[in-house]
């Protein structure tokens, strides 16, 4: 099947700018709940927003399969080798309580597991990411990166998305605090700075736009990275395994580590620079 990813990826736009209207027209005084603990939260706006998407990919695609955060099924829902919309409904759904604006909707399409469009909008800060395979990815239509990848690309003097998560209390976490530490100080990466900003969709937009260097998080599912893996892949940049021992991912991998564009070498170096400071594997389960 030869799909036409110009014109999905078109749909796609139209379907974030409508419902990113009714995020952000729903956004005063919503009322939330906890998932899984009391730092893991949802809206009925997320779940009303995820029916919409739903019925609008059924209508226009019914071939298509679908994954979606609100609707997934653990051991149930799998990616399939057709064409399959991943879908977040809103990602940075604790900045959206919070009324901090960087929350968006992450519309992702992956064909043989492979993420292949992206859509990404903020409606707070009217940022629109989107992206297809082969045919560049763009902020507010205007090509990323934002500027060439002069600056060159090294752990020391980095700037570093991470995030916290929802698990606090486990072996998992102590990795990530005392990675942190190992990246802030001289001897390991002496990085210029920590970002968290709370939505791993725009966290990956801004390593496409060159506005952070790196993303680094363990506890994340296909819907939170589809659409941000090919906007950042068809800017120059390069996602891997988090892990240490292995740079092999996909989309049921749960920890990233996403890297912007620059020579391949750097890269390469960036990353096992990275890695080095990593002290054990993020061993999250689905
Ligand atoms: C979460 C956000 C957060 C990241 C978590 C995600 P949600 O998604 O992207 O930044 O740290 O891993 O689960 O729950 O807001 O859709
Ligand atoms: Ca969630
Ligand atoms: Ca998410
Ligand atoms: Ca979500």
């Amino acid at each position: 099947m030869t799909l036409d990813l110009l014109a999905i990826r078109d749909d796609l736009v139209s379907i974030a700018k409508l419902l990113g209207d009714t995020i952000k027209t729903k956004s005063g005084g919503v009322t939330f709940e906890d998932k899984k603990n009391s730092v893991d939260l949802v809206t009925e706006v997320d779940k009303a927003v995820e029916a919409l998407v739903v019925e609008i990919l059924n209508e226009k695609y019914p071939d298509f399969d679908f994954l979606g955060e609100e609707t997934y099924v653990p051991g149930v829902s799998v990616i399939s080798d057709r064409p399959t919309f991943i879908v977040d409904p809103i990602d940075g759904t604790t900045n959206f309580i919070h009324r901090f604006p960087n929350a968006c909707i992450s519309l992702g399409l992956a064909v043989n597991k492979e993420p292949v469009v992206g859509v990404i909008y903020n409606p707070f800060l009217e940022q629109l990411y989107s992206g297809a395979k082969g045919l560049g990815s763009y902020l507010n239509g205007q090509r990323l990166p934002l500027v060439p990848n002069t600056r060159k690309l090294t752990l020391q003097g980095s700037l570093c998305g991470i995030e916290w998560g929802a698990d606090r209390d486990n072996e998992n976490y102590r990795v990530k605090l005392s990675t942190f530490d190992n990246l802030a100080k001289k001897d390991g990466g002496y990085v210029h700075g920590f970002r968290s900003m709370g939505s791993a969709a725009l966290n990956l937009g801004m390593v496409a736009s060159g506005a952070m260097d790196s993303y680094w998080e363990g506890g994340c599912f296909a819907w939170d990275v589809c659409a941000g893996w090919i906007i950042l892949s068809e800017a120059g940049g390069t996602i891997v395994n988090g892990n240490p021992g292995t740079d092999n991912c996909s989309l049921t991998t749960r920890t990233y580590l996403a890297v912007r564009g620059a020579q391949r070498q750097e890269q390469t170096e960036y990353i096992r620079a990275y890695k080095s400071q990593i002290t054990g594997d993020l061993d999250y389960k689905h």
